[in-house]
């Protein structure tokens, strides 16, 4: 049987165009084509890679009922995506998203671990120079990248939560789970000097820097990394359009600490701040729920379309994907499931 055609359709309008036999998926295709689109598992778990199919018919093969975050029955992971007709697939970001080589691997030093708020750690690492990459560290902010436990073949996903640098210099928000393996090798193991190898960047959760349209950020926890570069990148170039940060936590001790508050608003002056606590102490007079309870509030005042750039577990995309397909004013959801 010949193969089918795949046709990507990128937000920003471009075409993309491949052979994709009915055995193989999408990603793989597109890889083969040399086209390298935001992924990680290749393996239907994390989510990466979904996108949305506007014509043509597909198989899904097996995945984690969690990685999609939709119910959307054109939404598809394109790792599991099996054309069974020529497909048009529309891509939830812009070409610059798509690379035409595979995903940079380096050798990172750790140059500093310290405590961060409520069961976190930040990690600075320093990439050391290379004669292909050369030792900036380039990326775009709310991309993440892949480290490797040294010694092992233990590789996990975290977002950079820092800006793009000429001095190669990488900052990360890390929640330690207990018994996790990248975790208790973080707490009990790694220490400044110690090398580790990265992958990255990557990942398609990045500003729409061309959309007019006001900007709602909504994250928890360790959610709030990508978002972080995100908002700093805003405040360097003095960017004016409205923008609202909402941090969800389960009690006030896990919030975004009051100083980092303030050092975003002093550099985004008119950035919004909703604070959400869902089990907080008889003191607390700020919102009372879910963060995307929290969202649900604050676009009830909103008379536009806002870009919702969400960050956190797939529940929690799931209540603002339910949010904003009830409310029908056409919001944007730009989404990282962690
Ligand atoms: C694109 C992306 C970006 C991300 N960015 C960030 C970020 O910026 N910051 C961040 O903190 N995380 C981030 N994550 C999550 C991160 O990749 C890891 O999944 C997370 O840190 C857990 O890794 P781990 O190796 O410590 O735990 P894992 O070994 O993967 O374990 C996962 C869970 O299982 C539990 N577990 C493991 N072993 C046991 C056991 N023996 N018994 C009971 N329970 C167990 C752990 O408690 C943990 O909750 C991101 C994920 C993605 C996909
Ligand atoms: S790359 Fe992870 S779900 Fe497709």
């Amino acid at each position: 049987m010949s193969a089918l055609e795949v046709t990507l359709v990128t937000r920003d309008g471009e075409r993309l165009q491949f052979p994709c036999a009915a055995t193989d998926n999408v990603l793989r295709a597109a890889e083969t084509a040399g086209y390298f689109l935001p992924a990680m598992c290749h393996e239907g778990t994390c989510g990466l890679c979904h996108a949305r199919v506007a014509a043509g018919a597909f198989e899904m093969g097996a995945h984690s009922p969690s990685a999609l975050s939709t119910k959307d029955a054109a939404a598809v992971l394109l790792c599991r995506c099996h054309p069974r007709d020529n497909l048009t697939v529309d891509l939830p970001y812009n070409r610059s998203q798509v690379l035409r080589h595979r995903v940079p691997v380096r050798e990172a030093v750790i140059e500093s671990l310290t405590p961060a708020w409520h069961g976190a750690v930040s990690l600075s690492l320093r990439l050391q120079p290379d004669p292909e990459t050369g030792s900036a560290a380039e990326f775009s902010p709310g991309q993440f990248m892949e480290l490797t436990i040294p010694g092992t073949e233990i590789r996990r996903a975290y977002s950079l939560a820092n800006l793009p640098n000429w001095e190669g210099r990488l900052d990360f928000l890390i929640r330690l789970h207990p018994g996790g393996a990248f975790s208790t090798w973080l707490a009990e193991q790694a220490k400044p000097g110690d090398k580790l190898t990265v992958r990255g960047p990557s990942g398609a959760f990045v500003l729409d820097e061309l959309s007019a349209r006001p900007r709602c950020f909504v994250g928890g926890g360790c959610g709030l990394a990508p978002i972080l570069s995100m908002l700093r990148h805003l405040g360097e170039f003095q960017d004016s359009q409205p923008t609202h940060l909402i941090f969800g936590a389960n009690r006030e001790a896990e919030l975004l600490p009051e100083q980092e508050v303030e050092t975003l608003r002093a550099s985004l002056p008119q950035l919004g701040v909703t604070l959400a606590v869902s089990q907080p102490g008889s003191g607390w007079d700020g919102f009372t729920g879910t963060a995307p309870a929290a969202l649900e509030a604050w676009l009830a005042e909103a008379t536009e379309a806002i870009d919702i750039y969400a960050c956190g577990p797939p529940k929690m995309l799931e209540a603002i994907n339910a949010i904003v397909d009830q409310r029908g004013r056409g919001d944007r959801v730009i989404a990282e499931q962690l």
